[in-house]
C-alpha cells in the first residue's frame, strides 16, 4: 500500500520536514507535473502514476536545509558526498525514518542527482524529468526535442540526458561519479 506521506506528496501536500522556497516550490511542481504526464501517457496504473509524482515532489524537499543537518541523517560513503548531492540520500533517510519502505522510490530519491545502476522506471523517468524540465533555463530547444520524445523514447532520451550530463562533467574537469559511470557502461551495453 502506498505510503500516506507519499499520496500526499503526489497531491503537492509536502511533509512539515520539507524545506522549499518559492523557486523550488515550482521546479518541484514543474518536475512532477512532466512525471503525470508521462506516466498518464504510459497509462501506468494509478498508483504507480502516485508513486511518479511523488517523486517529482519530494526529490528536493529538504535542497534547502544547512548541510550539517543533512550530513548527520547519512552514514557511509553519503556522508562523504559533496554538500549539493546530500538532499537526495537525506530525504530518502527521512522517508525510510517514517516508514516508507517504497525501494524503488526511495532509490530514486536518494540517487536523483547521480543515476543509480539499480534504478528503476521511476528513478529514471525522475533523473530525465529533473533535467529536462522547461523551467530551467539552457539549451531550450535541445530539452524541448527530447521532452516532444518523451515517454514513448525514454530509454533513448535518457541515454541522451546521461551522456550529455557525464561529457559536461567532463569539459569542466569534474569528478564523474562511479554511480553515474557504471549506469553508462550499462547502458551502453543494451543493459539498462
Ligand atoms: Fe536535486
Ligand atoms: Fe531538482
Amino acid at each position: 500500500m502506498t505510503h500516506l506521506l507519499v499520496e500526499r506528496a503526489a497531491r503537492g501536500q509536502l511533509p512539515a520536514w520539507a524545506a522549499l522556497g518559492e523557486k523550488r516550490r515550482r521546479h518541484v511542481e514543474r518536475v512532477a507535473g512532466l512525471l503525470e504526464g508521462w506516466a498518464v501517457a504510459g497509462n501506468l496504473p494509478s498508483e504507480e502514476r502516485t508513486r511518479w509524482i511523488a517523486a517529482g515532489y519530494l526529490h528536493d524537499a529538504v535542497k534547502e536545509k544547512p548541510e550539517d543537518e543533512l550530513r548527520a541523517l547519512l552514514s557511509g560513503k553519503d556522508r562523504a558526498l559533496p554538500e549539493s548531492l546530500l538532499h537526495g540520500p537525506a530525504v530518502a533517510e527521512i522517508m525510510r525514518r517514517e516508514g516508507v519502505d517504497d525501494r524503488e522510490l526511495l532509490l530514486a530519491l536518494a540517487y536523483h542527482t547521480l543515476g543509480h545502476p539499480e534504478f528503476g522506471r521511476i528513478g529514471w523517468a525522475l533523473y530525465v524529468a529533473d533535467f529536462l524540465e522547461p523551467g530551467r533555463d539552457l539549451a531550450n530547444e535541445w530539452r524541448a526535442g527530447l521532452r516532444a520524445r518523451m515517454p514513448g523514447e525514454m530509454a533513448d532520451v535518457t541515454k541522451e540526458v546521461l551522456g550529455s550530463r557525464i561529457i559536461y562533467r567532463l569539459e569542466q574537469g569534474q569528478h564523474v561519479h562511479q554511480e553515474t559511470i557504471t549506469c553508462w557502461n550499462l547502458m551502453a551495453e543494451g543493459q539498462s
